[in-house]
C-alpha cells in the first residue's frame, strides 16, 4: 500500500468543490428503477442509460469520480470505446460497487447485514488493474421497535473496515458507507443518536483494522426524521444536526465526507447540503461533499425513458443537478436554480 498516492487519490475525489456520481445499482436495483418508469430491463438499455451519463458534456466540471457497478465496469459506447475510457477523457476517476449486497442478518428480524468479503481481495486487485482507483461498500441500519441491535451495528462496521483495509492493500480508495435509512416513523432525534453510535462504532473497527483514515472517504446518511414522522425539521435544523453529529463522531484525518442521498428529492439533498456549508464551512476539518445517485440521475432517468431522441434533455437534467450539487459545496446553491 502506498500511503501517500491513497491520501492524494481521496483528496482527488473531494478537490475543487467537486464530489462522486454514484451510478453503482446492481442490476436488480436499476431493473426495479427501469421497471417503474416502463422502461425494458435489459442489459442493453442498462448499457445505454450508463452511456448516455459517462457522455454526458461537461459532467467532468461537477463530478470528480463516478461509481460504476461490475457490469457496467467493463460496458462499452455503443461505437465501442470501454467507459473506462470516456470517463479518463472527461477526467473523471472511476470507482466501483464491491459489496454483494445487504442480506438478512441470522437471528435479527428486520436487520441487514451486507456480504461481500470472501474473494474480495482478488476482485480488488482485479479492478485496481482495469483503472479503477476507489471502491465501494454500503452496510443498511434500519431504524424501527427494538432495532437497530447492538449486534447489527458491529457486525456491519467490523465487515466495513476488513473492506477497507483490503482496499487500502490494493491501492483502492475504500469509500465507507454506514446507510441509517429513513424510512420509518422515528424522530430527528433517533435518528441523531443512532448515526452517532454507527459512526463511532464504524471509527472504532477502522482503526481496529488499521485503516489510513487520510485514504478513505466517509459516505453516510444527513441526519434526517424518518419519513413517516409527522414533525419534519427545517434545511437548516437539519444541517445543524447533521454536522454536530459529524463533529462529535468523525476524525479531522479523514479528507472528505461524501453524502448520500437516500431517497430525499434533487433539490433537497442540494439545499441541505448547501446549509451546512453556508453555516459551518469555515469551521469544519474534512470537506462535506456529496455521493449521490438517485438525487443526481432520477430526473434525467424520468426524461430519458428509454428513448433515444430523450437522450441530449437528460443530458442536461444530469449535469443540472451536478451543478447544483457543486454549488452547494461552496454555500452558492439557491432555489432559484432550480427555475433557471
Ligand atoms: P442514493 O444517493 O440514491 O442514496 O444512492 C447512493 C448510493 O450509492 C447508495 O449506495
Amino acid at each position: 500500500m502506498n500511503a501517500q498516492t491513497l491520501t492524494d487519490n481521496a483528496r482527488k475525489l473531494v478537490d475543487d468543490h467537486k464530489g462522486l456520481l454514484a451510478m453503482d445499482e446492481s442490476n436488480p436495483t436499476c431493473n426495479k428503477r427501469f421497471a417503474k418508469l416502463g422502461i425494458p430491463q435489459t442489459v442493453e438499455t442498462r448499457r445505454a442509460y450508463r452511456e448516455l451519463i459517462v457522455t454526458t458534456p461537461g459532467l467532468g466540471e461537477s463530478i470528480s469520480g463516478v461509481i460504476l457497478y461490475d457490469e457496467t465496469i467493463r460496458q462499452q459506447k455503443k461505437d465501442g470505446t470501454p467507459f473506462l475510457k470516456v470517463l479518463d477523457g472527461a477526467g473523471i476517476i472511476p470507482g466501483i460497487k464491491v459489496d454483494t449486497g445487504a442480506k438478512d442478518l441470522a437471528a435479527h428480524p428486520g436487520e441487514k447485514i451486507t456480504e461481500g468479503l470472501d474473494g474480495l481481495r482478488f476482485r480488488l486487485q482485479e479492478y485496481f488493474q482495469m483503472g479503477a482507483r476507489f471502491a465501494k461498500w454500503r452496510a443498511v441500519i434500519s431504524i424501527g421497535e427494538g432495532i437497530p441491535s447492538r449486534s447489527c451495528i458491529e457486525a456491519n462496521a467490523q465487515a466495513l473496515a476488513r473492506y477497507a483495509a483490503l482496499c487500502q492493500e490494493s491501492g483502492l480508495v475504500p469509500v465507507v458507507e454506514p446507510e441509517v435509512l429513513m424510512d420509518g416513523e422515528h424522530t430527528l432525534e433517533r435518528c441523531r443518536k443512532v448515526t452517532e453510535e454507527v459512526l463511532r462504532n464504524v471509527f472504532i473497527q477502522l482503526n481496529c483494522q488499521r485503516v489510513l483514515l487520510e485514504g478513505m472517504i466517509l459516505k453516510p446518511n444527513m441526519v434526517l426524521p424518518g419519513l413517516n414522522c409527522p414533525t419534519q425539521e427545517s434545511i437548516d435544523e437539519v444541517a445543524d444536526i447533521t454536522v454536530q453529529s459529524l463533529l462529535r463522531t468523525v476524525p479531522a484525518a479523514v479528507p472528505g465526507i461524501a453524502f448520500l442521498s437516500g431517497g430525499q428529492s434533487g433539490d433537497m439533498a442540494s439545499a441541505r447540503l448547501n446549509a451546512m456549508n453556508v453555516r459551518f464551512k469555515s469551521r469544519l476539518p474534512w470537506a462535506l461533499a456529496f455521493s449521490f445517485a438517485r438525487a443526481i440521475q432520477q430526473p434525467a432517468l424520468e426524461i430519458w425513458l428509454g428513448q433515444e431522441s430523450n437522450i441530449k434533455a437528460a443530458q442536461q437534467a444530469l449535469l443540472h443537478r451536478a451543478r447544483c450539487n457543486r454549488a452547494a459545496r461552496l454555500g452558492e446553491y439557491a432555489a432559484t436554480m432550480e427555475r433557471a
